[in-house]
């Protein structure tokens, strides 16, 4: 076991129940972790690598994954329940990695809707869970849970196309010395209660706290495509299932569901 091994398993609260894999690259670690799914293994495998060549985020989207300033985990999941409630489990790690960057940092990130951390209005954090659904119904098989923190600036700075909107927990060179270990650690952690409660009260509580989107006004986009004008709204709340109820400029409300729509928060 290295160093940085040692440093995560100790500050671990379950060990047992986790299995790691650290690597200095990865194409993408939740592509390992779902191949690792695919063969079987069991739950609490939990792949992260330095750097990431081929990192994934939502909507096909690239994650941008430089080397020695990020934290690039996935964990393998064997959830109980119907796919269509995949977003809890996103729920569930936006409210762990929040308290987990808050608690370690002094850091005060909050949860964009659905699956983004800010802090001081800029991304930090995305989340990206793909469920695979095998002979279940419409149980899935296994899911994959991908969570990506920009823990310090890269030396060059971010990546020119996302520079306007990306941050990090720390300033360049600022990041203390085996604050990753401890804070994929504390992130288990904190996920692996909620995880176990999924459709309980504390994890809605937690993240409608955490939540900064509550009474702001964002434009809503139902396509993707970088050329639609959003829609305006105003973002009343959470809902129980984890929809987005906004009202819109001419009155009308809508419950958002998680991929049927990306919002943007107005500047
Ligand atoms: C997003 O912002 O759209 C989600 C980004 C998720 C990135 C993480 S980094 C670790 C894991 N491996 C991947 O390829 N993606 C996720």
């Amino acid at each position: 076991m290295n160093r940085s091994e040692q440093l995560i398993m100790k500050a671990l609260d379950q060990p047992d129940f986790i299995r790691l894999d650290l690597r200095e690259e990865a194409d993408s670690t939740n592509r390992i972790a779902k191949q690792m799914g695919q063969e079987g293994a069991s739950e609490g495998y939990l792949v992260i690598a330095d750097r990431q060549t081929a990192g994934r985020g939502r909507l096909g989207r690239s994650f941008s994954s430089p080397k020695g300033t990020g934290l690039y985990m996935s964990l393998l999941l064997r959830p109980d329940m119907p796919a269509s409630e995949a977003v809890r489990i996103t729920a569930a790690a936006a409210v762990a990695t929040a308290e987990a960057v808050n608690a370690l940092s002094g850091a005060a990130a909050g949860i964009k809707w659905v699956n983004d951390l800010y802090l001081n209005g800029r991304k930090i954090c995305g989340i990206l869970t793909e469920s695979v659904l095998g002979n279940n119904g419409d149980r899935p098989d296994y899911a994959v849970l991908g969570i990506g923190v920009n823990v310090a600036e890269p030396d060059g700075g971010f990546d020119a196309s996302i520079a306007d909107k990306a941050g990090a927990v720390f300033k360049r060179g600022q990041m203390p010395e085996g604050f990753r270990e401890r804070l994929a650690a504390e992130i288990v952690n904190r996920f692996l209660p909620y995880y176990r409660n999924l459709f309980g009260e504390e994890l809605l509580k937690r993240y409608r706290e955490w939540s900064i989107l509550s009474g702001r006004e964002v434009y809503v986009y139902r396509t993707f495509a970088e050329k639609e004008e959003g829609k305006l709204a105003e973002v009343l709340g959470i809902e129980a299932d984890f929809g987005l109820r906004v009202r819109f400029t001419d009155g009308t409300e809508e419950v958002l569901s998680t991929g049927e729509v990306s919002i943007r928060q107005k500047q």
